[in-house]
């Protein structure tokens, strides 16, 4: 299993935190940064993470920026990508089960390092239903080819 991992400004200290959990449960990181505390731009920093995770297939990413709306909403314009805003570890099980997100976004205005990690780890242990859902989720991607 391999993460690629990004953020902004604005959530840049979370991530040190999330690499270390991420690779203490032997999983394979690649930072895609940014690497230091300089304002940047969060769509600069999606779209190379969703470009990652599209050509890398089976792998999955973790994008983090004061909310998580702007990463959120910049790395779905990616075609092919599916990236969940979660709050808790409840969305990041749906995130998983019924919406096969490959990428995870969370902000860092927004949760505290706790439940950053019952909400990695939900994603990580959450396998898809398949089923009906993975229909549902056909016709979001069907909606990318219009
Ligand atoms: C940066 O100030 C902030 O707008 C950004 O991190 C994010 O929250 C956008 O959605």
């Amino acid at each position: 299993m391999k993460f690629y991992i990004a953020t902004d400004h604005a959530g840049i200290a979370y991530k040190d935190f999330v690499k270390d959990l991420l690779t203490n449960k032997g999983i394979e990181v690649e930072d895609l940064g940014p690497y230091n505390t300089d304002r940047v731009d969060y769509p600069d920093y999606a779209e190379k993470c969703a470009k990652a995770v599209r050509e890398d297939a089976g792998s999955f990413g973790i994008l983090i920026c004061g909310t998580g709306i702007g990463m959120s909403i910049a790395a779905n314009k990616v075609k092919g990508i599916r990236a969940a805003l979660c709050h808790d570890a409840y969305t990041a099980t749906m995130a998983r089960a019924h919406n096969e997100a490959q990428i995870l976004c969370f902000g860092q205005r927004v949760l505290g390092l706790g439940t950053v990690e019952s909400v990695i780890e939900a994603f990580l242990t959450t396998q898809p239903e398949g089923g009906r859902h993975s229909k549902r989720v056909e016709k979001i991607m069907k909606i990318e080819e219009n």
